[in-house]
């Protein structure tokens, strides 16, 4: 069958994870590459379990641009899902050149090595963080973008247009830009999830923490803003509907890569095609504080505290493109993004450096 391996850059990571169980249950052949500055490899263990199969997993960086390369020389890779990046916005305004040239110059190298290899269909995963302040409220895909106030932000900008001038370049580009809302949750087994190292900076994996006794309380950032309860207001998304968006957009550049064949032979060039995964709905931080105590049968004590530098009252987003285009929509909702959230918390107290055998 053509059109079946998948790199994976970022693999390892909390959504990657949950991207390859997916892709593998699609019946996808996967390969990861990963630097695991962010990741375990412990993650990669616990997914080849679930699936019941080993994945050709490369502790590469991609600023190595021949060790790339040697992966693709490796393995006859169709497709590629381009999740590897840093991403915590209060560490990329420290350091900003840390964030551009690993986000943007990590991109460009496996954008090289994709085109000398011949491989053209890539997936980016991007972040609602390009549209900055919203205009109107559900964000659509046409809503302005690049009004970032933070590098990290600004890196998902620029790959955005580095992907769009490659489009313009050369017809043989394939390209869907993901732009996620907010990833919570985790998988059914409990055995995979989210892992921040050091202080969480997101909302769920924070609260989930003092849930299990390791922080004592959660600060809410903000009960002033202009949202029903003062809270902020967020598109929170299940980690493993956000995965199946995935699949349904590799699906999507290989039609798209056969339609090519078929009728951009005049010059045409395809844009980027771009989409929201979310699922449409603004829920508030208190609402989710309720929610997930309902989850966990926990009390989760909470501060009110100032509004965080850079959030925004509200954020979310109109996924009606990709329902209609992708053929994909959100359907797990609060209760059980906070029910798999609290069984791979309660399982996994410590992440995964709590895992026996675990070398990271
Ligand atoms: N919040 C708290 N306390 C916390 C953490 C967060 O009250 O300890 C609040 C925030 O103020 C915000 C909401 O919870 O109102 C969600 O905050 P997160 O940090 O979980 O998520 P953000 O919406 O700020 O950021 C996320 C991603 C970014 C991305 C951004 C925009 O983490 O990578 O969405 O898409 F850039």
């Amino acid at each position: 069958m053509a059109q079946k391996t998948v790199l994976v850059t970022g693999g390892a990571g909390y959504i990657g994870s949950h991207v390859i169980i997916e892709l593998i249950q699609d019946g996808f052949d996967i390969v990861v590459l990963d630097n695991l500055v962010n990741a375990s490899m412990e993650s990669i263990r616990r997914v080849e379990k679930i699936a019941g199969k080993k994945i050709p997993t490369y502790s590469v960086d991609l600023l190595d641009k021949n060790a790339v390369d040697d992966v693709f020389k490796k393995h006859k890779i169709s497709s590629v899902i381009h999740l590897a990046g840093l991403k915590a916005v209060g560490e990329s305004c420290e350091l900003p050149l840390l964030y551009y040239k690993t986000n943007v110059g990590g991109t460009t190298n496996l954008l090289e090595v994709m085109e000398a290899n011949g491989v053209f269909n890539i997936v980016f995963s991007s972040s609602a963080t390009v549209y900055g302040l919203p205009q109107f409220l559900p964000l659509t895909e046409d809503h302005p973008v690049g009004g970032c106030t933070n590098p990290y932000g600004k890196t998902k900008f620029m790959i955005e247009q580095i992907l769009s001038d490659l489009c313009t370049s050369n017809k043989k580009w394939n390209v869907a830009v993901l732009r996620y809302f907010n990833p919570v949750g985790a998988h059914k087994s409990g055995t995979i999830g989210e892992d921040p190292s050091g202080v969480p900076n997101n909302l769920m994996p924070f609260m989930g923490q003092v849930a299990v006794g390791r922080r004592a309380s959660l600060t809410v950032y903000g009960s002033d803003y202009d949202t029903p309860d003062g809270t902020g207001v967020r598109d929170y998304i299940h980690v493993v509907d956000l995965a199946l968006g995935h699949v349904a957009a590799v699906h999507k550049l290989n039609e798209q890569c056969g339609l090519k064949v078929l009728f951009l032979q005049n010059g045409q060039n395809k844009s980027p095609t771009v989409y929201n995964l979310g699922t449409g709905q603004g829920v508030s931080v208190l609402d989710m504080v309720k929610a997930f105590e309902k989850a966990s049968g926990k009390k989760i004590p909470y501060e009110l505290a100032e509004r965080r530098l850079g959030d925004i009252a509200s954020c979310y987003g109109d996924p009606s493109l990709a329902a209609k285009e992708l053929n994909w929509t959100a359907t797990r909702g609060l209760d059980e993004m906070c029910e798999d959230l609290w069984r791979w918390q309660s399982q996994n107290p410590q992440g995964y450096k709590g895992a026996e055998g675990s070398s990271q």
